[in-house]
């Protein structure tokens, strides 16, 4: 990866310059940070495992037509990705109250929300990613109403699928954050489109039945077992085999 231009790094990912123009190539970290990177980790495996579960999702995705930046994997923590112009918003939807919105609202974890909600975050570390309405961000010009449009749209067309292939699976999806970004076309016409990551570092994911925590809330809240609760993800949607055991820079390609 060195002989790549790196073009910037974050908590969980490193980009670098695609081999085409107007690509990119994301490189999985093992890092694991929390509450706005207070509580730092490395956890072996962490990244082959979100790049392998964040490729199926996407794959999936695009398939059923909302446009992604995934392009393909390329190894066990890189993927080729569209390069986007990423919109400084946190998307999260929620069906289960869980997480901030428990706090903030003072509901009991655990407890199914009315309808499916969607939040906006404006995406500022220094400000600590705060909760934002459709009027600031219009205001403040982070993305047009037509694109509040589009990212609510593809927001819930993401959790019914991917809520159903989680379902499947046998885990509840309780809540998960997307991030969007714009591509423009040959005639520089725009379109916003999903970008970085669906895996357990980004959702929250409980099993079916024990309401046992698979994802970054066990990180979180010192529940142990992480990256284990992240293959045991990949195993139940198919991904990884049953064998595979979870020191896994081997497992296969
Ligand atoms: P929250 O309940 O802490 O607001 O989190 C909602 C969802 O968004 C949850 O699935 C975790 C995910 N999330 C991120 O991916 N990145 C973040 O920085 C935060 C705060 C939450």
């Amino acid at each position: 990866m060195s002989r790549r231009k790196k073009l910037y790094e974050g908590k969980a990912k490193i980009l670098y310059e695609g081999p085409e123009p107007g690509t990119v190539v994301a490189y999985f970290k093992d890092d694991a940070t929390a509450f706005n990177a207070q509580k730092k980790a490395v956890l072996e495996g962490k990244g082959v495992l979100n790049n392998r579960i964040s490729e199926y999702i996407m794959g999936h995705l695009n398939r059923i037509g909302v446009p992604t930046h995934f392009i393909k994997r390329l190894n066990m923590r890189e993927q080729l990705l569209r390069e986007v112009e990423i919109i400084p918003l946190e998307v999260v939807v929620r069906n289960v109250a869980a997480g901030s919105i428990a706090q903030r609202l003072g509901l009991t974890e655990g407890e199914p929300l009315p309808r499916s909600i969607v939040e906006f975050y404006y995406k500022n570390d220094e400000l600590q990613d705060p909760l934002v309405a459709e009027e600031h961000i219009t205001a403040f010009n982070w993305a047009s109403t037509q694109d509040i449009d589009e990212m609510l749209a593809m927001a819930l067309r993401v959790n019914d699928f991917v809520g159903g292939l989680f379902a499947a699976a046998g885990i509840r999806l309780v809540d998960f954050k997307l991030e969007f970004g714009r591509v423009y076309d040959q005639n520089d016409l725009m379109r916003v489109i999903l970008a970085d990551e669906i895996s357990p570092d980004s959702c929250r994911l409980w099993d079916m039945d024990t309401n046992e925590k698979m994802d970054k809330d066990r990180f979180r809240r010192d529940l142990g077992d992480v990256t284990e609760a992240y293959a045991e993800v990949a195993r139940r949607l198919g991904i990884i085999k049953e064998s595979t055991v979870v020191s896994i820079d081997e497992a296969s390609p």
